[in-house]
């Protein structure tokens, strides 16, 4: 019974075991990035030595530098050394690595396109076999439009089309810069792939506990039925880094923390937690009801006063006891930047589920520690037994799903005192990843690249889903953008994000947890 159901369904089989993927070549577009450098060579040496390659892998490293083959082979091999979860074992590595050629070639010119498809052809030939072609782009976004365009005008899109070795388009993010932008990427990329060929990355949904989301609601019984506006009181979602921008300074003013994590990482929280049960586990019976989701939504009301959402900027302040500069002062950044490295907003969700619940999502850069977790805190009991606050210590029962670091799933009760006297206090109830399952658990790239070979697109963004996202953030956007650095707040590196964020909860009477297990 488990394997047809698996055979069906291929985030259970992902759950199980990895199904074969053909023969395949992986062009990544930007070999020479740091993405590649640090997760997708990493995860793909992970994998290999998981033995989830396919038997016949080959890599392509495409990019505008001049490089020898031996050079990026050497690359490659140190990007492993340097950032692998686990060491290097050469030997098992050589397959890979002896597999792996360097094409140079302009984004935008025709004919390194038409060599590109010479070599895969080539390939081909030596093999006897048909190959797939999976090309990520993993490039800056000014050039997603024209690889796009020379992928579908080379007809390497197109390659072996309806048959198991069609090709697969993945791209990084971000996916555009507001909705328009989106639009206009999602019609580039339709007009040279079908949909079922396209796999749009968003890396949370390639972690383990946030792959543990649909399990958590949906294989357990006890949470679905209070899962809703009769015992939910709000929900809370934290993604909060202690690193600043770093020496990504000039990519981030053109983003900010509203395009760089809330509309995708923690728009995909929220939709995994607030989604109705799917009807079953096939890849859109999911992301239909994401987008269901996140069409609920209620528009976002931008104002600073009495508005749903907050951003600012961090100060010089302290992380880890050491004094870090403020956001104006980093490289690349302007001295009178109107960029946000923190957002918080409140959202209310108009379905028969959560109408009146409000959801609340908050993220930034030097906050007071690196945490990232989904804290579902349910009403109060009637205070008719334990309401007197002198004598009882009751806090709210609350959910806190802990996606990183210390992965698991934390229950906060309230317990009595051992003693004579009736006295209460809250306690944890902990379930952690690493006392149950070990601490090697594999990378969200290691997953999601694996996926995008067998083609199961469960864990990556639907175009429809990538606008509703964009649709409700871009009106917020523009009114900072028409604003510039007026209205913007701060705070101090290292602290818990401004007072304004605090406040945007007091008017509901809720308070931000302090994240964490
Ligand atoms: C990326 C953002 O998408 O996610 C970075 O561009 C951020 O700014 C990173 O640091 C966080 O990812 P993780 O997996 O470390 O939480």
């Amino acid at each position: 019974m488990l394997n047809s159901e698996a055979e069906r369904h291929p985030f259970l089989q992902g759950l199980s075991k990895h199904r074969g993927a053909p023969p395949t070549v992986i062009v990544i577009f930007g070999a020479s990035g740091d993405l590649t450098a640090r997760k997708l060579v990493p995860a793909i040496y992970n994998l290999c030595l998981d033995n989830l390659l396919p038997p016949n892998f080959f890599l392509i490293g495409y990019g505008r530098k001049d490089v020898s083959d031996a050079a990026f082979r050497e690359g490659i091999t140190k990007s492993v050394q340097t950032h692998s979860r686990r060491e290097l074992n050469a030997d098992i590595w050589e397959r890979v690595k002896n597999s792996a050629v360097y094409h140079r070639g302009d984004y935008d010119d025709d004919s390194a396109y038409k060599g590109l498809s010479a070599r895969i052809d080539t390939i081909e030939k030596d093999l006897g076999r048909d190959v797939q072609a999976l090309f990520y782009i993993s490039t800056p976004p000014s050039v997603f439009k024209p690889i796009l365009e020379n992928l579908g005008a080379s007809r390497l899109a197109r390659r072996h089309q309806n048959s198991p070795c069609a090709s697969r388009v993945v791209i990084e993010k971000p996916f555009g810069s507001d909705f328009d932008s989106a639009r206009e990427l999602n019609q580039v990329i339709t007009e040279q792939f079908e949909e079922k060929q396209v796999y749009r990355i968003d890396h949370y949904l390639g972690k383990e506990t946030v792959q543990d989301l649909l399990v958590q609601r949906f294989a357990n019984s006890i949470f679905e039925p209070l899962w809703n506006r009769r015992y939910v009181e709000c929900v809370q979602i934290t993604v909060a880094e202690d690193l600043g921008v770093g020496s990504r300074g000039s990519y981030y003013e053109q983003s900010g923390a509203t395009r760089d994590m809330i509309q995708n990482h923690t728009m995909q929280l929220l939709s995994l937690t607030a989604m109705e049960p799917p009807v079953s586990l096939d890849p859109e019976a999911i992301r239909d009801e994401k987008v269901k989701l996140l069409k609920a939504i209620q528009p976002l009301n931008p104002n600073e006063r009495d508005g749903d959402v907050v951003r600012a900027q961090y100060d010089e302040g302290l992380i880890g006891g050491k004094k870090v500069p403020g956001y104006k002062q980093e490289e690349g950044v302007a001295a009178d930047s109107g960029t946000e490295t923190y957002a918080a907003l409140r959202l209310s969700i108009n379905n028969w589920r959560w109408a009146g619940v409000p959801f609340y999502m908050r993220s930034g850069k030097r906050m007071a520690r690196r945490v990232s977790e989904i804290a579902i805190q349910f009403k109060r009991p009637p205070g008719i037994l334990f309401g007197d606050a002198e004598r009882f210590d009751l806090a709210s029962n609350t959910m806190v799903i802990q996606i990183q670091p210390d992965e698991g799933t934390t229950l906060l009760l309230n317990s009595k005192i051992p003693g004579l006297e009736t006295r209460t206090q809250p306690v944890k109830m902990h379930f952690r990843y690493r006392t149950t399952y070990g601490s090697n658990t594999p990378e969200a790239y290691e997953r999601l690249i694996l996926d995008a070979m067998i083609g199961d697109s469960t864990l990556f963004i639907r175009g429809d889903e990538t606008e509703a996202s964009w649709r409700l953030i871009t009106p917020v956007l523009e009114h900072w953008q028409s604003l510039g650095p007026r209205g913007m707040g701060s705070y101090v590196a290292g602290s818990w994000g401004p007072l304004a964020s605090e406040q945007l909860l007091w008017r509901n009477r809720h308070e931000w947890r302090r994240a964490g297990p």
